[in-house]
């Protein structure tokens, strides 16, 4: 079976105004490559304030990043953009990151900020959780912020609100000594659990109807329903609770001097750690098998292939190169399973690299 090479996200390449671009390092594009790209161009106009945070250093040098020390802001659920291009727009002197969940947003995001020309945004696609737990380091921002975020307002989807006690513990954990928190709903009952959220995370609370407008998407589509106030939770920390960085995991690869492909049949395993494999892809000519898998653990969702590919008289299993994976626990565990199925139709084996 011939093997099917994904199209990689984006590199680091920076696409100017002019349509011109220029990039960190001196890289050759492929004519797919250059294709891609120049989708991405007409779209978006800029990927320049786009952080892919899963292959770049972290905690993010911010400072580095934003070429200067200022403070940092951060909107949770950006949506459209809207708010945090004007906001940046009205506040040039301090920097803002973005994040979203979605690709879309990210996509509406950057279009935005290319046409506002603005300079101290830059936006991430992530699970505000995660992004908090790997991205920021402890007490470094000044203002965390959310409008409107998802109610979820099910008995049964409580577990989907994002602002948990464990999570407001751990803005807390990132914002300076003086720092703060806004959260802007419109639904009472969120409102109502948030505010049960509050004691034990550092935060002293000021609960208000607030009649501001902050002109985005969803104010506006609750403004059409007739709701004129909403509710403005306001977090002031009063004392920090430390929480550490979630640090990465030293990735060990495998090697192993047999490797049956017909017989390679992985089975996936569910649970605090979930690892699902979605395909294998074999070169007989290249001697390359291609394992697309999924893993899901404490809110992190990757999805990577693992490569098991023959070198001189062994096998290697190891992350395919050019994936975006963050090492944790649950690649790991997806690496072990991959051997030992391979192993389960071999002899003997080299043992860890
Ligand atoms: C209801 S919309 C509000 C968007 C915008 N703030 C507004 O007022 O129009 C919620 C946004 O939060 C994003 N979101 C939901 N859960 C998230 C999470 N765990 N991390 C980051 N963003 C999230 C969604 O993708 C969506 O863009």
């Amino acid at each position: 079976m011939k093997i099917a090479w994904r199209v990689d996200p984006p590199r680091p390449i920076r696409y100017t105004r002019s349509g011109k671009h220029s990039s960190t390092h001196n890289v050759r594009l492929h004519k797919t490559e250059r294709r891609w790209y120049g989708r991405m161009k007409a779209r978006y106009l800029s990927l320049a304030p786009f952080i892919r945070w899963r292959t770049t250093e972290r905690p993010v040098p911010w400072t580095d990043v934003f070429g200067r020390d200022a403070p940092l802001e951060v909107e949770i659920g950006f949506g459209n953009g809207e708010f945090l291009i004007r906001h940046a727009q009205e506040h040039p002197e301090r920097d803002f990151v973005g994040i979203d969940l979605e690709w879309a947003s990210v996509q509406r995001g950057l279009r935005r900020i290319a046409q506002m020309e603005a300079t101290n945004i830059r936006v991430l696609q992530a699970d505000a959780q995660v992004a908090f737990e790997r991205v920021f380091a402890p007490q470094t921002l000044h203002r965390v912020y959310s409008l409107f975020p998802c109610p979820w307002p099910k008995e049964r989807h409580t577990k989907y609100r994002l602002f948990s006690r464990t999570f407001l513990r751990l803005i807390n954990s990132r914002l300076i000594e003086t720092g703060e928190a806004q959260i802007v709903t419109d639904s009472a009952p969120y409102a109502q659990w948030v505010e049960t959220q509050v004691p034990g995370t550092g935060f002293t609370l000021g609960s208000e109807p607030t009649l501001l407008r902050f002109r985005t998407k969803y104010e506006r589509k609750w403004r059409a329903q007739g709701q004129e106030s909403f509710y403005n939770l306001h977090l002031t920390k009063h004392q920090h609770l430390p929480t550490p960085l979630r640090e990465d995991v030293p990735v060990q690869t495998h090697r192993i001097d047999h490797f049956d492909p017909e017989h390679f049949c992985p089975d996936n395993v569910r649970g605090a750690i979930t690892v699902e494999f979605k395909d294998f892809l074999y070169d007989p000519k290249k001697q390359r098998g291609m394992v697309w898998v999924f893993t899901v653990e404490a809110g992190l969702t990757q999805d990577f292939w693992i490569q098991i590919i023959r070198k001189r008289d062994c096998w290697h299993i190891r992350p395919a190169p050019g994936c975006a994976v963050v090492p944790t626990v649950s690649v790991q565990h997806a690496l072990d399973l991959v051997r030992d199925v391979a192993l389960e139709h071999t002899e003997n084996s080299f043992g860890n690299s």
